[in-house]
């Protein structure tokens, strides 16, 4: 949100929201969003409101909510986005930080594993493959791996990757949440 033109948008999206009735985020999203965060924060233990929040920031999840395969397609790519920015984040660390180099760097390379299975899933997706739950245990293993590196290095985090960190986490469930669904959708599907 550092350019111009996304002040501008958010200016515009703040006078919006004044000029409505008091509407809180959860009011505005759409049912889809709402009943995936929903699940998803049942399932997973995730934060609902943070849920709500991240798919509502973003104006490509924004347009695809009336179709949960576009919708599922969309939220990957970010999600493989966000596992790009979070590696590119342990890379500059790595430069920075003198201490726990070989954690980081497994969390460097453990993020790009991340980013290639969120890919799979997405292409995966694409195709109706039944794959799909194979590529999500990916992501959590990559996940997993890079967790395990740091707590056993004692490596505490500065906020600026860890959110992140815990932004691609969100999205894992989000995504297992949304291949679940497509898959027993595919499942009633072929039965007629
Ligand atoms: C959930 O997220 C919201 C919004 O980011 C935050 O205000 C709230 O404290 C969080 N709740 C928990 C239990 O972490």
């Amino acid at each position: 949100m550092d350019s111009p033109l996304s002040h501008v948008l958010f200016f515009a999206l703040f006078l919006f929201f004044l000029s409505s009735s008091p509407a809180p985020a959860d009011a505005i999203a759409s049912p889809l969003v709402r009943s995936v965060c929903k699940q998803t924060s049942d399932s997973f233990h995730q934060n609902y409101t943070e849920c709500i929040k991240t798919l509502g920031s973003d104006a490509r999840i924004q347009s695809s909510t009336s179709n949960i395969k576009d919708f599922t397609i969309n939220v990957l790519e970010i999600a493989a986005e966000t596992a790009t920015d979070t590696q590119e984040l342990f890379n500059s660390y790595l430069r920075m930080t003198e201490s726990s180099t070989k954690a980081i760097q497994q969390c460097a390379q453990s993020y790009g594993s991340v980013a290639s299975a969120f890919r799979g899933t997405l292409e995966g997706v694409k195709e109706d493959q039944d794959m799909v739950k194979y590529t999500v245990a990916q992501i959590a293993d990559g996940i997993a791996v890079c967790k395990k590196a740091l707590s056993s290095d004692g490596v505490e985090l500065p906020h600026t990757i860890s959110s992140r960190v815990n932004l691609v986490s969100l999205y894992k469930d989000i995504g297992f949440t949304l291949t679940s669904q497509l898959a027993s959708i595919g499942l009633k599907g072929q039965k007629h």
